[in-house]
């Protein structure tokens, strides 16, 4: 809320539960601040910092997973869309892939982002546009086994016009779901973000005759506000 007489914005800290004034630099777009005012009033993301986590997005992937069990130990897991890196953490502790021990199984994660993502122990990141020529390319020099579980949390920049977002996050997704009918192995697991918004028929429709089982889920750490939510679909190739 902007204060009228002093121009500042006052927020709630999170930590003491008081609110707290943050001034509102000059230059700050009212958008930013609205960003900032969220960022700080938000349980996920204090819980994030504490658990070191990138991100809040780790705990929607936990509680996907902790729903449908979408990890086994030695899983290779292709992450699209990884930075900051929090679903890739998640992933390699799920996976093993930063174990050494001869006991267990080790698995592998692959991050594939436009950004670079800073090391995680365990992970490998490749900088590549997921649409582009290059990935298909180059996608089977690290690709050695099929994939056990394809996850995408990818979005594009948001153009602030609803419908606009909702296609151009299905484009995404859709792409997402071909290529895991190409790279999962029998009785694989993906995962990825839509927006709701009237393009899923057709996603629904190739994932359901490709897996077992297709469900959308919205989880508790997604803001209420987005209409942002995930389909999971179990057990590639119907087995
Ligand atoms: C919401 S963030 C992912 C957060 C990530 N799951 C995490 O837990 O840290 C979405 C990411 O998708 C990536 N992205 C969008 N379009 C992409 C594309 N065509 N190829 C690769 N990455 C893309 C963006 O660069 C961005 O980092």
């Amino acid at each position: 809320m902007v204060n009228s007489n002093t121009g500042k914005t006052r927020k709630r800290n999170i930590d003491t539960g008081k609110k707290v004034l943050v001034k509102t630099a000059k230059g700050r777009k009212l958008s930013s601040t609205n960003w900032l005012r969220r960022q700080l009033n938000d349980p996920f993301v204090k819980l994030a910092k504490q658990k070191g986590f990138r991100s809040r997005a780790a705990f929607k992937l936990l509680e996907i997973d902790e729903k449908f069990c979408m990890f086994n130990p030695g899983d290779v897991v292709v992450d699209l869309g990884s930075a900051p890196g929090s679903w890739a953490q998640i992933a390699v502790d799920k996976t093993n892939a930063n174990k050494q021990s001869t006991k267990e199984k080790i698995g592998r994660v692959l991050g594939i982002d436009l950004k670079p993502v800073l090391p995680i122990s365990g992970a490998e990141f490749y900088v590549w546009d997921f649409l582009s020529d290059d990935f298909l390319i180059n996608i089977d020099n690290i690709l050695s086994t099929p994939v056990d579980v394809i996850m995408s949390d990818m979005a594009s920049n948001s153009t602030g016009h609803r419908k606009s977002d909702h296609l151009r996050i299905m484009a995404l997704c859709e792409a997402a779901a071909f290529f895991s009918f190409d790279y999962l192995r029998p009785g694989g697991n993906f995962v990825a973000k839509v927006l709701a918004g009237g393009a899923e028929r057709n996603l629904q429709t190739s994932l359901k005759n490709n897996f077992k089982k297709v469900v959308n889920f919205k989880p508790k750490s997604s803001r209420s506000d987005s209409s942002e939510k995930y389909v999971v679909a179990l057990g590639f190739g119907k087995v």
